[in-house]
């Protein structure tokens, strides 16, 4: 296949996203590990105490973090969602942890994580309860983040579930955002904001970008192809909104890394890490880290793929051109380069060929008088010295995306 296709690329490329949230964190996107996809709301520790959410399930996640290079890689946040608080508040009116599951408590946890040089990100929700029916900070917005930084929290998932009156989601998020700065305490707030309002009207993207470090837009991951795809389609579809906003201090979060775990075949894994890249997106891995295949551990902790989502440039790639059941990406990165991701989106047959014609492709013209093409993935490979007339041809499985750096020289 020959991209000999008219490329219709927006101007997305070229606004200067609005001012960001103003507390100096998530300058690149936030990396760590969150609990949900993989260990959701099992509170079984009876019968289940390996994977139930409990202190040791976090301090496990923490002790391989820095023994098996993830630390290193630069997976920071240990992250607990929902399903941790006991059903009632104190007397106090504050919320706890539930007893049972985590005895010493948060402020513990969060040292313990503390002493392993990482850092401990919490869950709440907008509304009365959270989304799996613990106490909300509906009307507690100022206790609630006072509890999270007295117990030395770093990161805040804050839910989007069973607010009354959704005109004003917006305004809790916000009470939250102002009452979590209050604390004095650097504390990254992740929201779930548009994807809620997004069911009523399209959000204004604007206020969240000066409210949140990063937001969910999207539905939940699931540990399925269907559900990869449809993150990525639905993202390409929206990019003229959500793309100009991303940048340094506020990314568009389109859920976590289910890489490691069971529903994606070798192939989609890179999909996603590659397209996880492209988009800027957070790198919260949620699998079991203490038992994880080596093939996934080294794709998760590739250290080209990582630094392309870490760009300092922050700005997020977007799809520039869909045919013939492939997908093209790219994402302008720092040093005037190029990250480029070929999708093959055909999942009959084998390997396709895709040639990239770099004449007809205006954001290669970094390519004039001459570049250096790298392929990342699916291997390492110098593909060489290139030009305007060159065509750049790569291999890609079904499902699968290869992977390209464009530089100039
Ligand atoms: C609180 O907001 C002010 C003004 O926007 C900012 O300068 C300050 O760094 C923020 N503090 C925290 C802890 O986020
Ligand atoms: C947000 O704060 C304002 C000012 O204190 C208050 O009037 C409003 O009710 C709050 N909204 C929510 C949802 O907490
Ligand atoms: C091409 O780029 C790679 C890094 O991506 C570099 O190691 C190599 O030396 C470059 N080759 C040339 C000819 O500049």
């Amino acid at each position: 296949m020959r991209a000999s296709i008219i490329v219709v690329i927006g101007l997305v490329c070229l606004l200067v996203p609005a001012a960001a949230l103003d507390n100096g964190l998530a300058l690149t996107p936030t990396m760590g590990w969150l609990h949900w996809e993989r260990f959701m709301c099992n509170t079984d520790c009876d019968a289940d105490p390996q994977n139930c959410i409990r202190e040791e399930l976090f301090m496990q996640m923490a002790d391989v973090m820095v023994k098996e290079g993830w630390k290193d890689a630069g997976y920071e946040f240990v992250c607990i969602d929902d399903c941790w608080p006991s059903q009632q508040r104190d007397a106090q009116g504050r919320l706890q942890a539930d007893p049972k599951r985590f005895p010493s408590g948060i402020k513990k946890l969060a040292d313990y994580v503390h002493s392993k040089g990482l850092k401990l990100g919490i869950y709440a929700d907008v509304g009365t309860k959270t989304c799996a029916g613990y106490p909300g900070s509906l009307g507690y917005y100022d206790i609630d983040a006072k509890t999270f930084a007295d117990w030395g929290v770093d990161l805040l998932k804050f839910d989007g579930c069973f607010m009354p009156d959704w005109h004003q989601l917006g305004e809790g998020y916000i009470n939250m955002s102002s009452a979590l700065n209050q604390t004095g305490r650097s504390i990254v707030y992740s929201c779930e904001w548009p994807l809620y309002e997004w069911q009523h009207q399209q959000p204004d993207y604007e206020a969240i970008r000066k409210t949140c470090n990063h937001w969910r837009n999207y539905g939940d991951v699931y540990d399925q192809w269907t559900s990869v795809k449809s993150i990525l389609d639905w993202t390409a579809e929206k990019q003229k909104i959500v793309v100009p906003v991303a940048g340094p201090g506020g990314w568009n979060d389109p859920d976590m890394l289910i890489i490691g775990n069971f529903g994606l075949s070798r192939d989609q894994q890179q999909t996603q890490m590659a397209l996880w890249a492209i988009m800027a997106a957070p790198l919260l891995m949620s699998n079991d880290l203490r038992d994880i295949c080596p093939k996934a551990k080294e794709l998760l902790q590739n250290k080209q793929i990582i630094a392309i989502n870490q760009d300092p440039l922050g700005k997020q790639g977007y799809r520039i051109l869909k045919a013939d059941s492939f997908e093209l990406w790219e994402r302008p990165l720092s040093g005037n380069r190029l990250a480029v991701a070929v999708m093959n989106r055909q999942e009959i047959g084998g390997p396709r060929r895709f040639t990239i014609s770099v004449a007809i492709m205006p954001s290669w013209k970094l390519c004039n008088p001459k570049c250096n093409v790298t392929q990342i993935m699916p291997t390492y490979k110098e593909m060489g010295v290139q030009n305007l007339l060159s065509e750049v041809v790569v291999q890609v499985n079904p499902t699968g995306t290869t992977l390209l750096t464009v530089n100039p020289l």
